[in-house]
């Protein structure tokens, strides 16, 4: 819970789904993440209903309705890189600048640290995306590198910047 503010981030579970969805009809949310206009409910539904092992999602919420999500993710599936995870997350423009994404990072990088063993933390943001570049930053992540014309975005091709963060000490 956010002191002054009713927030409460939890795992995401199959109801959940609508939520989640919704979140997406926003272009400030989607706009920074890889998901396209005109979300599927359908898409949403199915992926929720079928969480696959490994991958954690959380909701963020403001009593009953969703005000963000995030997901820790394995980077891949070579055992060489089972020391790392990825994540995404989103929080719909209303809710932006309040400390929903600073709620739901905490969240996923104290599961990775405290109790996934997870070394390495890694992620893409666009490179123009000053906020979520902040947030990272304040937890620590580091910038890599430059994917230039990473992805497409409403006709443009924009460049992302790889950050990652290396978890600070063992216990
Ligand atoms: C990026 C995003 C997750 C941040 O979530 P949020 O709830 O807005 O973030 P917070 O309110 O916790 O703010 C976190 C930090 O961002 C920075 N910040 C917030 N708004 C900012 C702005 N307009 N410009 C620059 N920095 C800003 C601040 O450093 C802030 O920390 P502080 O309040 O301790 O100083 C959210 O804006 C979002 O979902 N955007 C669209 C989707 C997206 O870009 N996802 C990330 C893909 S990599």
């Amino acid at each position: 819970m956010l002191p002054g503010m009713d927030i409460t981030v939890r795992r995401a579970e199959p109801e959940d789904f609508e939520g989640i969805w919704r979140t997406f009809l926003d272009e400030s949310a989607y706009g920074g993440t890889l998901q396209l206009p005109c979300p599927s409910r359908e898409t949403w539904r199915k992926r929720l209903a079928e969480p696959v092992e490994a991958h954690y999602v959380f909701v963020a919420c403001a009593g009953e309705e969703i005000v963000g999500h995030a997901g820790l993710h394995p980077a891949g599936t070579s055992p060489r890189r089972a020391h790392a995870m990825s994540l995404g997350m989103a929080v719909p423009g209303p809710w932006q600048g309040k400390g929903v994404g600073t709620a739901l990072l905490g969240t996923l990088v104290d599961l990775a640290d405290g109790w996934l063993n997870v070394w390495r933390l890694e992620l893409t943001v666009y490179a123009d995306n000053a906020p979520a570049i902040a947030l990272y930053r304040k937890f620590s992540f580091e910038a890599e590198g430059t994917h230039r014309a990473y992805a497409l975005r409403g006709g443009r091709y924009v460049d992302a910047v790889a950050m990652a963060r290396l978890r600070p000490k063992a216990p």
